[in-house]
Protein backbone atom coordinates (compact mmCIF):
# COMPACT_ATOMS: atom_id res chain seq x y z
CA UNK A 1 0.00 0.00 0.00
CA UNK A 2 3.07 2.14 -0.58
CA UNK A 3 1.26 3.82 -3.40
CA UNK A 4 -0.61 5.72 -1.48
CA UNK A 5 2.27 7.86 -0.94
CA UNK A 6 1.92 8.93 -4.78
CA UNK A 7 -1.61 10.14 -4.06
CA UNK A 8 -2.79 13.69 -3.45
CA UNK A 9 -1.56 14.66 0.09
CA UNK A 10 -4.71 14.72 2.91
CA UNK A 11 -1.74 15.85 5.84
CA UNK A 12 0.82 17.79 5.14
CA UNK A 13 4.01 19.62 6.56
CA UNK A 14 5.69 21.94 5.11
CA UNK A 15 9.15 23.03 6.37
CA UNK A 16 7.53 23.08 9.94
CA UNK A 17 9.82 23.88 13.01
CA UNK A 18 8.80 23.81 17.02
CA UNK A 19 10.83 25.35 19.66
CA UNK A 20 9.03 25.65 23.15
CA UNK A 21 11.27 28.04 24.69
CA UNK A 22 12.19 30.12 21.97
CA UNK A 23 15.76 28.90 21.56
CA UNK A 24 15.70 25.35 20.91
CA UNK A 25 14.11 23.50 18.11
CA UNK A 26 12.42 20.37 18.89
CA UNK A 27 11.27 19.71 15.46
CA UNK A 28 13.37 20.84 12.35
CA UNK A 29 12.28 21.89 9.37
CA UNK A 30 9.62 18.61 8.93
CA UNK A 31 8.41 17.93 5.67
CA UNK A 32 5.89 15.06 5.47
CA UNK A 33 2.87 14.37 3.16
CA UNK A 34 0.47 11.83 4.42
CA UNK A 35 -2.44 10.24 1.42
CA UNK A 36 -5.83 9.98 2.37
CA UNK A 37 -6.69 6.27 3.69
CA UNK A 38 -2.79 6.12 4.41
CA UNK A 39 -1.28 4.86 7.71
CA UNK A 40 1.41 6.58 8.64
CA UNK A 41 4.06 5.77 12.00
CA UNK A 42 5.72 7.90 13.68
CA UNK A 43 9.18 5.74 15.30
CA UNK A 44 11.45 7.32 16.89
CA UNK A 45 13.27 7.65 20.78
CA UNK A 46 12.45 9.36 23.21
CA UNK A 47 12.74 12.78 22.71
CA UNK A 48 13.25 12.67 18.77
CA UNK A 49 9.15 15.17 18.66
CA UNK A 50 6.53 12.47 17.95
CA UNK A 51 4.22 13.95 20.31
CA UNK A 52 5.25 17.56 19.26
CA UNK A 53 4.63 16.76 15.57
CA UNK A 54 0.75 15.38 16.73
CA UNK A 55 0.01 18.15 18.75
CA UNK A 56 0.91 20.59 16.41
CA UNK A 57 -1.49 18.49 13.88
CA UNK A 58 -4.19 18.22 16.52
CA UNK A 59 -3.52 21.77 17.27
CA UNK A 60 -2.63 22.06 21.02
CA UNK A 61 0.81 23.45 20.32
CA UNK A 62 1.64 25.78 16.97
CA UNK A 63 4.14 25.70 14.93
CA UNK A 64 6.90 28.00 15.26
CA UNK A 65 7.30 28.32 11.84
CA UNK A 66 5.98 26.45 8.11
CA UNK A 67 2.38 25.13 7.75
CA UNK A 68 0.39 22.43 8.10
CA UNK A 69 -2.59 21.86 5.75
CA UNK A 70 -5.41 19.08 5.99
CA UNK A 71 -7.14 18.34 2.97
CA UNK A 72 -5.07 21.67 1.13
CA UNK A 73 -6.35 23.95 3.61
CA UNK A 74 -4.53 25.49 6.38
CA UNK A 75 -5.01 24.55 9.53
CA UNK A 76 -2.45 26.59 11.74
CA UNK A 77 -5.18 29.25 12.99
CA UNK A 78 -8.34 26.55 13.76
CA UNK A 79 -9.17 25.20 16.80
CA UNK A 80 -8.58 21.72 17.78
CA UNK A 81 -12.52 20.64 18.12
CA UNK A 82 -12.67 22.23 14.94
CA UNK A 83 -10.22 20.43 12.79
CA UNK A 84 -12.00 16.80 13.07
CA UNK A 85 -9.51 15.22 14.09
CA UNK A 86 -9.52 11.97 16.35
CA UNK A 87 -7.33 11.20 19.34
CA UNK A 88 -6.10 8.34 21.70
CA UNK A 89 -3.63 8.52 24.06
CA UNK A 90 -1.67 6.22 25.93
CA UNK A 91 -3.33 6.98 29.19
CA UNK A 92 -6.35 6.92 27.77
CA UNK A 93 -7.81 9.76 29.01
CA UNK A 94 -11.35 8.46 29.72
CA UNK A 95 -13.32 10.90 31.74
CA UNK A 96 -13.63 8.53 35.16
CA UNK A 97 -16.53 10.50 36.49
CA UNK A 98 -18.75 9.44 33.25
CA UNK A 99 -20.05 5.89 32.06
CA UNK A 100 -18.71 4.51 28.63
CA UNK A 101 -21.83 5.98 26.91
CA UNK A 102 -21.54 9.34 28.45
CA UNK A 103 -17.59 9.74 27.20
CA UNK A 104 -18.43 8.37 24.05
CA UNK A 105 -21.41 11.56 23.84
CA UNK A 106 -19.29 13.92 24.60
CA UNK A 107 -17.23 14.44 20.85
CA UNK A 108 -20.52 14.63 19.67
CA UNK A 109 -22.03 16.81 21.92
CA UNK A 110 -19.00 19.53 21.48
CA UNK A 111 -20.49 18.76 17.84
CA UNK A 112 -24.01 19.86 18.67
CA UNK A 113 -25.37 16.25 17.52
CA UNK A 114 -28.62 15.69 18.67
CA UNK A 115 -29.67 13.26 21.11
CA UNK A 116 -30.99 9.93 18.48
CA UNK A 117 -28.23 10.62 16.38
CA UNK A 118 -25.68 10.39 19.37
CA UNK A 119 -27.47 6.99 20.73
CA UNK A 120 -27.47 5.27 17.23
CA UNK A 121 -23.38 6.81 16.79
CA UNK A 122 -22.38 5.72 20.37
CA UNK A 123 -23.67 2.24 19.89
CA UNK A 124 -22.07 1.54 16.38
CA UNK A 125 -18.77 2.67 17.61
CA UNK A 126 -19.21 0.43 20.57
CA UNK A 127 -19.87 -2.33 18.49
CA UNK A 128 -16.90 -1.40 16.25
CA UNK A 129 -14.78 -2.29 19.06
CA UNK A 130 -16.92 -5.12 20.49
CA UNK A 131 -18.18 -3.21 23.78
CA UNK A 132 -21.58 -2.63 22.77
CA UNK A 133 -22.55 -4.26 26.57
CA UNK A 134 -20.14 -1.89 28.32
CA UNK A 135 -22.15 1.63 27.59
CA UNK A 136 -23.08 1.59 31.46
CA UNK A 137 -20.22 1.09 32.82
CA UNK A 138 -17.45 3.50 34.18
CA UNK A 139 -14.06 3.17 33.22
CA UNK A 140 -12.63 1.72 36.78
CA UNK A 141 -14.92 -0.90 36.25
CA UNK A 142 -12.98 -2.06 33.05
CA UNK A 143 -9.74 -3.82 32.35
CA UNK A 144 -7.12 -2.01 30.34
CA UNK A 145 -7.67 -3.10 27.15
CA UNK A 146 -11.26 -2.59 27.51
CA UNK A 147 -10.58 1.05 28.44
CA UNK A 148 -7.86 1.34 25.47
CA UNK A 149 -10.79 -0.26 23.62
CA UNK A 150 -13.49 2.58 24.75
CA UNK A 151 -11.04 5.05 23.95
CA UNK A 152 -10.55 4.41 20.52
CA UNK A 153 -14.44 4.23 19.72
CA UNK A 154 -14.48 7.72 21.39
CA UNK A 155 -12.11 8.77 18.75
CA UNK A 156 -14.04 7.04 15.80
CA UNK A 157 -17.68 7.82 17.03
CA UNK A 158 -17.81 11.40 15.52
CA UNK A 159 -16.70 9.83 11.94
CA UNK A 160 -13.27 11.55 12.14
CA UNK A 161 -11.48 11.03 8.39
CA UNK A 162 -8.47 11.63 10.71
CA UNK A 163 -7.31 9.84 13.52
CA UNK A 164 -4.27 10.64 15.43
CA UNK A 165 -2.86 8.02 18.62
CA UNK A 166 -0.01 8.74 20.30
CA UNK A 167 1.42 5.64 22.03
CA UNK A 168 -2.14 4.09 22.37
CA UNK A 169 -0.98 0.29 23.49
CA UNK A 170 1.76 1.60 25.71
CA UNK A 171 0.36 0.20 28.62
CA UNK A 172 -0.50 -3.35 27.35
CA UNK A 173 0.73 -6.45 28.05
CA UNK A 174 1.82 -8.29 24.94
CA UNK A 175 -0.39 -10.52 23.79
CA UNK A 176 -3.24 -7.85 23.97
CA UNK A 177 -1.43 -4.80 22.59
CA UNK A 178 -0.73 -7.86 19.16
CA UNK A 179 -4.97 -8.50 19.08
CA UNK A 180 -5.08 -4.39 19.21
CA UNK A 181 -2.91 -3.78 16.96
CA UNK A 182 -4.64 -5.66 14.07
CA UNK A 183 -8.05 -4.41 15.22
CA UNK A 184 -7.16 -1.04 14.95
CA UNK A 185 -4.73 -1.20 11.13
CA UNK A 186 -8.49 -3.62 10.63
CA UNK A 187 -11.05 -0.91 11.62
CA UNK A 188 -8.69 1.79 9.86
CA UNK A 189 -8.88 0.45 6.99
CA UNK A 190 -12.17 -0.59 6.80
CA UNK A 191 -13.40 2.80 7.43
CA UNK A 192 -11.04 4.20 5.09
CA UNK A 193 -9.44 6.79 7.86
CA UNK A 194 -6.58 8.09 7.82
CA UNK A 195 -4.16 7.74 10.74
CA UNK A 196 -1.04 9.01 12.31
CA UNK A 197 -0.12 6.72 14.44
CA UNK A 198 2.91 7.73 17.04
CA UNK A 199 5.15 4.60 18.62
CA UNK A 200 8.55 3.66 19.75
CA UNK A 201 8.07 -0.13 19.33
CA UNK A 202 9.81 -0.95 15.90
CA UNK A 203 7.54 -4.00 15.41
CA UNK A 204 4.38 -2.49 16.32
CA UNK A 205 5.29 0.42 13.41
CA UNK A 206 6.76 -2.00 11.09
CA UNK A 207 3.82 -4.31 11.38
CA UNK A 208 0.85 -1.93 11.66
CA UNK A 209 1.89 0.92 8.74
CA UNK A 210 1.96 1.32 5.44
CA UNK A 211 4.64 4.05 5.75
CA UNK A 212 6.64 4.92 8.65
CA UNK A 213 8.70 7.99 9.20
CA UNK A 214 11.76 7.78 11.30
CA UNK A 215 12.64 10.27 13.41
CA UNK A 216 15.59 11.43 15.55
CA UNK A 217 16.45 14.92 17.06
CA UNK A 218 13.48 16.75 15.53
CA UNK A 219 14.33 15.10 11.46
CA UNK A 220 12.34 12.63 9.79
CA UNK A 221 16.39 10.55 9.12
CA UNK A 222 14.27 7.84 7.05
CA UNK A 223 10.37 7.73 5.17
CA UNK A 224 9.86 4.57 3.64
CA UNK A 225 7.36 1.50 3.29
CA UNK A 226 8.96 -0.79 6.48
CA UNK A 227 10.27 -3.48 4.19
CA UNK A 228 12.19 -0.29 2.57
CA UNK A 229 13.25 1.05 6.17
CA UNK A 230 14.28 -2.54 6.60
CA UNK A 231 15.84 -3.77 3.67
CA UNK A 232 17.20 -0.29 2.43
CA UNK A 233 18.63 1.76 5.41
CA UNK A 234 19.74 4.88 4.26
CA UNK A 235 21.81 5.47 7.35
CA UNK A 236 23.42 4.57 10.36
CA UNK A 237 21.17 5.37 12.66
CA UNK A 238 17.84 4.22 10.72
CA UNK A 239 20.22 0.38 10.39
CA UNK A 240 20.27 0.46 13.91
CA UNK A 241 17.08 1.64 14.97
CA UNK A 242 15.13 -0.67 13.30
CA UNK A 243 15.09 -4.31 13.76
CA UNK A 244 18.59 -5.64 14.69
CA UNK A 245 21.74 -5.08 12.89
CA UNK A 246 25.48 -6.28 12.98
CA UNK A 247 27.91 -3.49 12.42
CA UNK A 248 31.84 -3.51 11.41
CA UNK A 249 34.02 -0.51 11.22
CA UNK A 250 36.34 0.45 8.63
CA UNK A 251 37.76 2.47 5.82
CA UNK A 252 36.53 2.30 1.93
CA UNK A 253 39.65 1.05 -0.15
CA UNK A 254 37.92 0.79 -3.74
CA UNK A 255 34.59 2.56 -4.90
CA UNK A 256 33.33 2.08 -8.36
CA UNK A 257 29.37 2.86 -8.95
CA UNK A 258 27.29 0.63 -7.57
CA UNK A 259 30.00 -1.89 -5.59
CA UNK A 260 32.76 -0.50 -2.78
CA UNK A 261 35.43 -2.79 -0.93
CA UNK A 262 35.94 -1.95 2.55
CA UNK A 263 38.87 -2.47 4.43
CA UNK A 264 37.86 -3.61 8.10
CA UNK A 265 39.83 -2.68 11.13
CA UNK A 266 41.59 -6.10 11.16
CA UNK A 267 43.08 -5.68 8.10
CA UNK A 268 40.13 -7.80 6.07
CA UNK A 269 37.86 -6.57 3.17
CA UNK A 270 34.61 -6.95 2.25
CA UNK A 271 31.88 -5.92 -0.68
CA UNK A 272 29.25 -3.84 0.30
CA UNK A 273 27.00 -1.18 -1.45
CA UNK A 274 28.11 2.30 -0.85
CA UNK A 275 24.77 4.00 0.27
CA UNK A 276 26.45 7.30 1.65
CA UNK A 277 29.23 6.97 1.41
CA UNK A 278 31.48 9.23 -1.03
CA UNK A 279 34.88 8.82 -1.41
CA UNK A 280 37.85 6.44 -0.83
CA UNK A 281 39.80 6.89 2.15
CA UNK A 282 36.05 7.70 3.59
CA UNK A 283 35.40 5.84 7.53
CA UNK A 284 32.43 3.91 7.31
CA UNK A 285 29.93 1.81 8.82
CA UNK A 286 29.26 -1.37 7.46
CA UNK A 287 25.71 -3.03 8.18
CA UNK A 288 24.35 -6.44 7.77
CA UNK A 289 21.29 -7.80 9.18
CA UNK A 290 21.92 -11.49 11.14
CA UNK A 291 19.86 -13.30 9.48
CA UNK A 292 21.31 -12.95 5.47
CA UNK A 293 25.14 -13.96 7.45
CA UNK A 294 25.94 -17.38 5.96
CA UNK A 295 28.75 -19.61 8.20
CA UNK A 296 30.86 -21.74 6.70
CA UNK A 297 29.29 -19.94 3.19
CA UNK A 298 29.95 -21.45 -0.32
CA UNK A 299 29.49 -18.42 -2.38
CA UNK A 300 32.18 -18.50 -4.81
CA UNK A 301 36.14 -18.12 -5.02
CA UNK A 302 35.72 -14.59 -5.34
CA UNK A 303 33.38 -13.80 -2.67
CA UNK A 304 35.05 -12.71 0.59
CA UNK A 305 34.71 -13.80 3.95
CA UNK A 306 35.70 -13.68 7.43
CA UNK A 307 37.25 -15.31 10.17
CA UNK A 308 35.14 -15.63 12.85
CA UNK A 309 35.10 -17.25 16.42
CA UNK A 310 31.72 -18.59 17.82
CA UNK A 311 31.50 -17.17 21.32
CA UNK A 312 27.96 -18.38 22.01
CA UNK A 313 25.31 -20.56 20.33
CA UNK A 314 21.59 -20.43 21.78
CA UNK A 315 18.84 -22.63 20.85
CA UNK A 316 15.58 -20.35 20.51
CA UNK A 317 13.74 -23.32 18.91
CA UNK A 318 12.35 -22.08 15.19
CA UNK A 319 16.22 -20.38 14.74
CA UNK A 320 19.63 -20.75 16.27
CA UNK A 321 21.49 -17.48 17.38
CA UNK A 322 24.84 -17.41 17.33
CA UNK A 323 27.68 -14.82 18.79
CA UNK A 324 30.90 -14.28 17.26
CA UNK A 325 33.94 -12.24 17.16
CA UNK A 326 33.98 -11.17 14.22
CA UNK A 327 37.22 -8.43 12.95
CA UNK A 328 37.90 -7.27 16.74
CA UNK A 329 34.21 -7.18 18.07
CA UNK A 330 32.47 -9.96 19.90
CA UNK A 331 28.85 -8.80 19.40
CA UNK A 332 28.32 -10.02 15.77
CA UNK A 333 25.16 -12.17 15.56
CA UNK A 334 24.04 -14.51 13.17
CA UNK A 335 20.50 -16.26 12.85
CA UNK A 336 20.19 -19.50 11.31
CA UNK A 337 17.17 -20.87 11.04
CA UNK A 338 16.44 -24.62 12.65
CA UNK A 339 16.68 -27.04 10.17
CA UNK A 340 17.04 -31.05 9.87
CA UNK A 341 20.68 -30.85 8.70
CA UNK A 342 21.84 -27.57 9.99
CA UNK A 343 25.08 -27.86 12.42
CA UNK A 344 25.33 -26.84 15.94
CA UNK A 345 28.19 -24.99 17.04
CA UNK A 346 30.15 -24.46 19.40
CA UNK A 347 31.96 -21.94 21.73
CA UNK A 348 35.61 -21.56 20.61
CA UNK A 349 35.06 -23.02 17.17
CA UNK A 350 36.53 -21.18 14.38
CA UNK A 351 34.45 -20.63 11.42
CA UNK A 352 34.21 -18.65 8.42
CA UNK A 353 31.37 -16.33 7.54
CA UNK A 354 29.96 -14.28 4.52
CA UNK A 355 27.28 -12.80 2.76
CA UNK A 356 26.24 -11.50 -0.87
CA UNK A 357 27.75 -8.25 -1.72
CA UNK A 358 24.08 -7.16 -1.65
CA UNK A 359 23.14 -7.30 1.65
CA UNK A 360 25.87 -5.44 3.06
CA UNK A 361 25.68 -1.41 3.00
CA UNK A 362 28.44 1.12 3.45
CA UNK A 363 26.72 3.63 5.83
CA UNK A 364 28.31 6.76 7.45
CA UNK A 365 30.34 6.16 9.97
N1 LIG B 1 5.38 21.36 26.72
C1 LIG B 1 6.71 21.32 26.56
N2 LIG B 1 7.50 22.34 26.99
C2 LIG B 1 8.84 22.32 26.80
N3 LIG B 1 9.51 21.32 26.20
C3 LIG B 1 8.79 20.28 25.75
C4 LIG B 1 7.35 20.22 25.91
N4 LIG B 1 6.90 19.07 25.36
C5 LIG B 1 8.00 18.43 24.89
N5 LIG B 1 9.13 19.15 25.10
C6 LIG B 1 10.50 18.79 24.70
O1 LIG B 1 10.50 18.61 23.29
C7 LIG B 1 11.28 17.49 22.91
C8 LIG B 1 10.43 16.53 22.08
O2 LIG B 1 9.42 16.01 22.92
P1 LIG B 1 8.28 15.05 22.42
O3 LIG B 1 7.31 14.89 23.53
O4 LIG B 1 7.75 15.55 21.12
O5 LIG B 1 9.10 13.70 22.18
P2 LIG B 1 8.59 12.24 21.81
O6 LIG B 1 9.31 11.86 20.55
O7 LIG B 1 7.11 12.17 21.80
O8 LIG B 1 9.19 11.36 23.01
P3 LIG B 1 8.55 10.11 23.83
O9 LIG B 1 8.85 8.90 22.99
O10 LIG B 1 9.34 10.11 25.09
O11 LIG B 1 7.10 10.36 24.03
C9 LIG B 1 11.84 16.90 24.19
O12 LIG B 1 13.16 17.37 24.35
C10 LIG B 1 10.93 17.46 25.27
O13 LIG B 1 11.62 17.62 26.48
MG1 LIG C 1 5.71 11.22 23.01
Amino acid sequence: MASTNTAKAFVEFERVQKSYDGETLVVKDLNLSIGKGEFLTMLGPSGSGKTTCLMMLAGFETATHGEIRLDGKEINNIPPHKRGIGMVFQNYALFPHMTVAENLAFPLEVRKIGKSEREKKIARALDMVQMGDFGGRRPAQLSGGQQQRIALARALVFEPELVLMDEPLGALDKQLRETLQFEITKLAHDLGITVVYVTHDQTEALTMSDRVAVFDDGRIQQLAAPDELYERPQNSFVAQFIGENNTLDGRIKELTGTTCVVELESGEEIDAVPVNVSNVGDRTLVSIRPERVEINPDLGPTAHTLNAEVLEFIYMGDVFRTRLRVAGRDDFIVKTRNRADQVRLTPGQKVKIGWLPEDCRALDA
